[in-house]
C-alpha cells in the first residue's frame, strides 16, 4: 500500500490532485464526469465581487500543444456565488478540499470577496489570482512587488482561512515574488498561471482571440512551469501547488520531485474530463513500481546541481 495523504494548509489531502481553477467550473458541473470527492479538490472559477460578462469571441483556441483562452474572468459574481454555488460543494464534497480562487481590480475588491465568504462553509481557502494575463489589470498585483505585498498583508487581515498566492509567469524572478508572499502572511502559492500569447489567423489577418492576447496552457507549458515550480519551492518556505500542462502521473511527479506538495490539472480536461483521476492512478503506480512508502518522501527529492537561474 503506498501513501498519497498529506498534511497541507492544516487539513489532509487524500490525493495531491486537483483541479485547476477556470477548467471545472464551479464543481457541480464534473460530478457526472469523476467521483469529484475522491481526488485531493478543486479550485473554484475566480470570483470577483460583481459578476463578470467576460470577454467577446472567440475566448478559446487550440495552438500547438494546448490552447490559448481569454474567457477574461466571467463569473457569477460574490453573491450568486454563496446563494447558488457554494450549497452544492458544502453538500457534495466531504473529503475533497475546496480552494475558491478570488480576483479584484483593486485591493479593496479583493478583500471584499474575502471578507465576504469568510462567514461560509463549504471551502477550506482562497486561491489569490493576481496572474490572469487575459484582463486589464488582471496581473497588476502580480508584477509589482510593494503591491502584492500591501494586497497579501490585507487579505491576512481578513482571514484565518489559508492563502494560496497563484503566481503568473511573466516576472524575470519568481523567487522574488515567493519571498514576498511568505513575508506578507500567504500560506501557499500556486505557481503558474497562463503565459500570455497571440494567435494569428492568416488568411484574416486578425487575431484568432476576440480579446488579441489571450493565455497559454497544457502541455506546451509544462518544462516551464517545472521549472518555476522549482525555482518558486527553492526561494521559499511555503507549500507550492505545481500547475501547468499536467496530463499524466509522471508530469505531476516531475512537479513534485521539483518541489510542489499537491498539483493542479487544467487543460487536460478539456480533452479527457476524467484527466485527473489518470494522474492520480499514474502517481500511484510509480510509488508501487519505484517502492517509495509516502509521497511526502518525493517532494523536493530532485537532485539538481548548480544555481537557480532567474
Ligand atoms: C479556460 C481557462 C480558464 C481559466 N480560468 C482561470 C481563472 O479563472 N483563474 C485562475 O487563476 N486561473 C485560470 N486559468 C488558468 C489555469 O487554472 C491554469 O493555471 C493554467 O491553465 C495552466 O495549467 P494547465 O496547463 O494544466 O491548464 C484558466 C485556464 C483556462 C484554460
Amino acid at each position: 500500500m503506498v501513501e498519497l495523504r498529506q498534511s497541507v494548509f492544516g487539513v489532509e489531502f487524500q490525493s495531491p490532485v486537483l483541479l485547476a481553477s477556470g477548467t471545472c467550473g464551479y464543481g457541480r458541473e464534473y460530478a457526472e464526469l469523476i467521483p469529484l470527492d475522491e481526488i485531493g479538490g478543486l479550485v473554484t472559477k475566480a470570483v470577483s465581487v460583481e459578476p463578470r460578462v467576460g470577454n467577446p469571441p472567440h475566448r478559446i483556441a487550440e495552438t500547438p500543444g494546448g490552447m490559448i483562452n481569454a474567457i477574461g474572468l466571467e463569473n457569477v459574481g460574490l453573491r450568486r456565488f454563496i446563494g447558488e454555488k457554494l450549497p452544492w460543494l458544502r453538500e457534495n464534497l466531504r473529503r475533497a478540499h475546496v480552494l475558491v480562487n478570488v480576483v479584484g481590480r483593486s485591493a479593496e475588491e479583493y478583500a471584499a470577496v474575502v471578507a465576504g465568504l469568510d462567514g461560509e462553509e463549504g471551502f477550506l481557502g482562497y486561491e489569490i489570482n493576481v496572474s490572469c494575463p487575459n484582463v486589464e489589470g488582471g496581473t497588476m498585483f502580480g508584477t509589482d512587488e510593494s503591491a502584492l505585498a500591501e494586497l497579501v498583508g490585507r487579505l491576512r487581515r481578513e482571514t484565518e482561512r489559508p492563502i494560496i498566492v497563484k503566481l503568473t509567469p511573466n516576472v524575470p524572478d519568481i523567487g522574488i515574488y515567493a519571498r514576498i508572499c511568505e513575508e506578507s502572511g500567504a500560506d501557499g502559492l500556486s505557481t503558474i498561471n497562463t503565459f500570455p500569447g497571440l494567435l494569428v489567423d492568416v488568411d484574416r489577418r486578425r487575431p484568432v482571440i476576440g480579446n488579441v492576447s489571450g493565455g497559454v496552457s497544457g502541455p506546451a507549458i509544462l518544462p516551464m512551469g517545472v521549472y518555476l515550480t522549482w525555482h518558486a519551492a527553492l526561494s521559499c518556505s511555503l507549500p507550492v501547488i505545481g500547475i501547468g500542462g499536467i496530463r499524466s502521473g509522471e508530469d505531476a511527479l516531475q512537479y513534485i520531485l521539483a518541489g510542489a506538495t499537491l498539483v493542479q490539472v487544467g487543460t487536460a480536461l478539456f480533452v479527457d474530463p476524467s484527466a485527473a483521476k489518470a494522474v492520480h492512478e499514474g502517481i500511484v503506480a510509480y510509488l508501487d513500481r519505484t517502492g517509495t512508502g509516502t509521497i511526502g518522501e518525493l517532494v523536493g527529492a530532485l537532485e539538481a546541481r548548480g544555481p537557480v537561474l532567474a
